[in-house]
């Protein structure tokens, strides 16, 4: 049976069926799963139930694995991460601003992979938001105000020692270790070309870009803050609904993605990978 890729008839994302991720994963269909990822850079794949095994396997075959730093990883393994929220839980929702995955890096991950361990029966929805429409769909006269800046990213707010997951958030099933490592920063380009694509779009917003190089601090604030509403406007999300079995995979390259709520009451694990940078 060949793939089959069905577009969401949203922003972004496509859900692919017609092969089994447990099964080898040849040259050949990696390389068409990267072309089909590119085109709708959110990928569901339904009914695949894989194991931890499998989603390293997955994860290396796409590009090894990224640097995952603020996270003890799970039991036995070194490079998958438990998104994880008990039944009862209280802590504030973990991830629920809009990001791209450890932007803050020099080399960033080009993806993440997301595996459904524990799906509540109802919310727990990951939105996703597309960049290269949130680009494209502006004015010349829009662009030109964003085209050139340099944006600088840090990890500070959410995983310094009093940032948000720092020592006075208490109570959280997750495992985040916050450190000093947060207050490091890095710059990017605002809006660069896809590596892979050479289609521009936004990279990162708000949260872990924390100013533009060159620009009066209150002036960058509220340059991202207008910008992040942009970002996220309706017309360039995709709401993706988790189904037990399901594996995502995205691009951080070209999308922001975020957590939402609506399980209380039910327990939501997932197992979280990042795919390395891409090197050409
Ligand atoms: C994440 O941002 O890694 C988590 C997304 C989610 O929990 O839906």
């Amino acid at each position: 049976m060949g793939l089959m890729v069905e577009p969401s008839g949203q922003a972004c994302g496509a859900r692919v069926t017609g092969l089994d991720l447990k099964a080898g994963l040849s040259t050949d269909l990696v390389a068409e799963l990267r072309a089909v990822w590119l085109e709708h850079h959110v990928l569901a794949f339904p009914g695949q139930f894989l194991s931890d095994d499998d989603l390293e396997r997955l994860t290396l075959a796409f590009g090894g694995f990224g640097v995952d730093p603020f996270f003890a990883p799970i039991a036995g393994r070194q490079h998958i991460a438990a998104i994880r929220r008990e039944a009862d839980e209280q802590s504030p929702l973990f991830a629920e601003n809009w990001h791209a995955d450890w932007s803050f890096q020099e080399f960033p991950p080009a993806g993440t992979c997301l595996n459904a361990v524990d799906i509540p029966p109802l919310g727990g929805d990951t939105l996703f938001a597309n960049q290269h429409l949130a680009w494209e769909t502006l004015s010349a006269e829009q662009q030109a105000r964003y085209a050139d800046l340099i944006a600088v990213h840090s990890a500070r707010l959410p995983y310094a020692p009093d940032g948000t997951y720092g020592v006075k958030d208490k109570g959280r099933s997750m495992d985040i270790r916050p450190s000093e490592a947060a207050l490091a920063e890095q710059t990017h380009p605002l809006v660069p070309a896809h590596p892979e694509t050479g289609r521009r779009g936004f990279y990162s917003t708000l949260g872990y870009i924390v100013g533009i190089e060159g620009m009066e601090q209150s002036a960058a604030i509220a340059l991202l803050m207008e910008l992040q509403s942009w970002q996220g406007d309706s017309r360039f999300t995709y709401t993706h609904k988790w189904e037990p079995g399901m594996l995502v995979m995205w691009d951080n390259r070209s999308v922001l993605h975020r957590a939402t709520g609506g399980y209380e009451g039910h327990r939501r694990e997932l197992h979280r990978t990042t795919i390395a940078a891409w090197r050409g």
